[in-house]
C-alpha cells in the first residue's frame, strides 16, 4: 500500500466498524423492552414489581440477571440470578427482600419483586441481563411514599355492673368482629364495675359497629349502635 491508501483502507475499516456498532446497538435495543423512563410507585411497608422483559425469540437456559441500585456514588448489586448455578444473591441491605419470578424467566419476565419498601429504597434501579455474550439493560425509577393509616377509635362506657360483665365487639350482621379490643373493667366505690372498651375501626371493613355488655347473672344486655357512613 502507498501511504495514501493505507489511509483510505484504515478510514473504511473505521467506517465499517462504526457501522457495525451502530447496528448491534439498534439489534440490542430490540431486545429488552420497557416503557421508556418507567417509573413505579412503591409504599413504604407493602411490596413492588419492578419491571424488566426480555423480548427474544427464545431465552438460553444459561443467562443472568441483576438489578443495580444506582446511588450517587456507587452501584449496589440488589439482587442478581445466575443460570448457570441457578443461585440467587441479594446485597446485604435487601437481604430477605427480594424475590424474582423463576417461572416467568421462560417469557423474558426478569421483573423484581421488592418486599417491605423503605423510604431509602427511593431511587433509579438497571436491570441487566446477559445471555449469549450480550448485556441488555432497562432503567427504571422507584418512587417511594407512604400512606397514611388512617382509623376510626371507638369507645364504649358502661357503669353500674355487677358481678363483672362480658364485652362483646359486634358488626352489621351480629357476628363477633375480628378487630382486637382493649377492655378496663373497674370497681367503683359504690361495689360496682365500670367498663371501658375501645377499638380501631379500619376504613374498608364493615361500618355499623356495636358495643354489648353482658350479664351473665341475670341473662340481660345493653347494646350500643353506631353505623359509620361516608369516607
Ligand atoms: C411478570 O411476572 C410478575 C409476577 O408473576 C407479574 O406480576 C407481571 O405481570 C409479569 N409481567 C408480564 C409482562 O407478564
Amino acid at each position: 500500500f502507498s501511504s495514501l491508501s493505507k489511509i483510505y483502507f484504515f478510514s473504511c475499516v473505521r467506517f465499517i466498524f462504526y457501522i457495525f456498532r451502530h447496528i448491534k446497538i439498534a439489534h440490542l435495543n430490540q431486545f429488552i423492552s420497557y416503557p421508556p423512563n418507567s417509573s413505579v410507585i412503591g409504599v413504604i411497608g407493602e411490596g413492588v414489581v419492578l419491571p424488566c422483559y426480555v423480548v427474544a425469540e427464545n431465552i438460553p437456559e444459561i443467562f443472568s440477571v441483576q438489578w443495580i441500585f444506582n446511588e450517587q456514588s456507587q452501584k449496589i448489586p440488589v439482587s442478581t440470578y445466575d443460570g448457570k448455578t441457578q443461585k440467587e444473591k441479594q446485597d446485604e441491605k435487601y437481604q430477605g427482600r427480594t424475590e424474582f419470578f423463576h417461572s416467568e424467566f421462560g417469557a423474558g419476565n426478569m421483573s423484581l419483586l421488592l418486599k417491605n419498601i423503605r423510604s431509602s429504597d427511593k431511587g433509579s434501579y438497571t436491570c441487566v441481563v446477559s445471555f449469549n455474550d450480550e448485556y441488555h439493560d432497562a432503567l427504571i425509577e422507584l418512587k417511594v411514599a407512604a400512606s397514611v393509616n388512617v382509623s376510626i377509635g371507638l369507645t364504649c362506657h358502661a357503669d353500674g355492673w355487677f358481678p363483672k360483665p362480658e364485652v362483646i365487639w359486634l358488626d352489621g350482621q351480629g357476628q363477633v368482629r375480628k378487630e382486637q379490643s382493649s377492655t378496663k373493667v373497674m370497681m367503683m366505690p359504690s361495689g360496682l364495675y365500670r367498663v371501658i372498651t375501645s377499638m380501631n375501626l379500619k376504613p374498608g371493613s364493615d361500618m355499623e359497629v356495636s358495643c354489648r355488655i353482658v350479664n351473665n347473672l341475670l341473662k340481660t344486655t345493653s347494646e350500643s349502635r353506631i353505623l359509620i357512613s361516608g369516607e
